[in-house]
């Protein structure tokens, strides 16, 4: 009998209809092919979405009927027929396959991982060698897996509009009046986010519905100031006194319809607000405190807004420098088996977590 691999596959109806099965090991590899045996997954809030059929605000992908799930891994090449890439060598997956430098571009949407392309959620890949990078070797699969997207996107949402080579990191200067970060929540963007910060000499700033895990926040991450947007709803006056009163410099906006008005209020002049998720809702309310008005919004304080769509391969590799060379280990929350994949969908669809949660895959 040929030989299989297992998989996970999912018609994009649900969490529960995820559906375990059998795939026949790919044949001949083309050339710039290299065939990864895949260690460690880590979940997005997007593979909910994707799972879900949610995943419907890219106006330029369609849905498919069904695919393998998940866009983010670490694995091991058993084959290369690439020049990057030899067999033994540990890699991680990069989201957009072909976003290798500079913007993103409307194209590179269509080779997604985990949606449109079929993803990673299996026990072997066969990956184009432009569409990896390597995995530095302090870090663990699990640990190195959680990296693609939400690190990246972390990592971008600071550096967006500083070239490459020259990212934040007021870690040394002697300057007293530091950036103030602020994120919101404690998923996998915001912890990363928070992880970078911290590193690059950063003041910060976390909310969450949360109190035990603003704790932690800031007993293992060192956050500085932490309000609890749950019971402390009118959170941007906590962001303002916590700066005296100028604002954070950079927010990352992952709320959405009900969290921007309130960003919009708590932004330093000339900060940036990088426009990454929308937990709350992705329309605005038509009220009074929800309703917005973003011309003016923006032109009071000076504001950039900017939509973040993940980053190029060039800055990954740039971000993963920076990790190595301040000894960044990502903060996994809860590690499932493959059999366990959709415990592992549950568990952040239901917000438990705190950073990433790891599927793995094989040793
Ligand atoms: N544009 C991009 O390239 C990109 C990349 C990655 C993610 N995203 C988007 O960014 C968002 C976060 O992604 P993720 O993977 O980090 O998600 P995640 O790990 O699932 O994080 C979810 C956390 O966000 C917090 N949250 C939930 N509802 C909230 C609300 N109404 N206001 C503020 N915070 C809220 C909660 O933190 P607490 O439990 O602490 O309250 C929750 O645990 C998602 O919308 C995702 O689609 C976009």
């Amino acid at each position: 009998m040929a030989p299989t691999y297992k998989q996970w596959t999912t018609e994009l109806d649900g969490v529960d209809k995820l559906k375990m099965g059998e795939a026949p090991m790919p044949g001949d590899l083309q050339q710039g092919e290299v065939l990864v045996k895949i260690r460690a997954v880590s979940l997005n809030y997007r593979d909910i979405e994707v799972v879900s059929g949610d995943y419907a605000h890219h106006q330029s992908l369609t849905q498919s009927s069904s695919l393998v799930p998940c866009s983010d891994m670490a694995g091991v090449i058993v084959s290369s027929k690439s020049s990057r890439f030899q067999e033994g060598d540990r890699v991680l997956s990069i989201f957009n396959q072909t976003h290798i430098k500079g913007q993103v571009k409307e194209s590179d949407m269509a080779s997604g991982l985990g949606f449109p392309l079929s993803g990673v959620l299996a026990e072997y890949r066969v990956f184009d060698g432009e569409g990896l990078v390597k995995c530095p070797d302090y870090l663990s699969d699990e640990e190195a897996s959680t990296l693609p997207i939400a690190a990246v996107t972390a990592w971008m949402s600071i550096n967006t509009f500083n070239p490459l080579g020259q990212y934040l990191d007021v870690s040394a200067s002697s300057d007293t009046k530091k950036p103030t970060l602020l994120v919101q929540g404690t998923g996998g963007v915001s912890v990363a986010g928070l992880q970078i910060a911290r590193a690059a000499g950063l003041n910060t700033i976390v909310t969450s519905s949360s109190d035990e895990k603003l704790a932690r926040a800031t007993k293992d991450l060192g956050a500085g100031t932490t309000v609890n947007y749950r019971t402390h709803w009118e959170w941007q006056e906590a962001v303002m006194k916590a700066t005296d009163g100028a604002g954070a410099d950079i927010i990352f906006e992952t709320g959405g319809a009900k969290t921007l008005r309130k960003s919009f209020d708590c932004i330093a002049f000339g900060g940036l607000i990088s426009c990454i998720g929308y937990l709350s809702g992705k329309e605005d309310g038509s009220d009074e405190v929800n309703r917005l008005n973003i011309n003016v919004l923006a032109l009071r304080r000076n504001v950039t807004l900017k939509g973040m769509l993940n980053g190029p391969r060039e800055r990954f590799e740039e971000m993963l420098d920076f990790y190595a060379k301040k000894g960044i280990k990502p903060v996994v929350s809860k590690t499932f088996t493959f059999d366990e994949a959709k415990d592992a969908f549950a568990f952040v669809r239901d917000g438990q977590h705190f950073g990433k949660v790891v599927i793995k895959v094989s040793t």
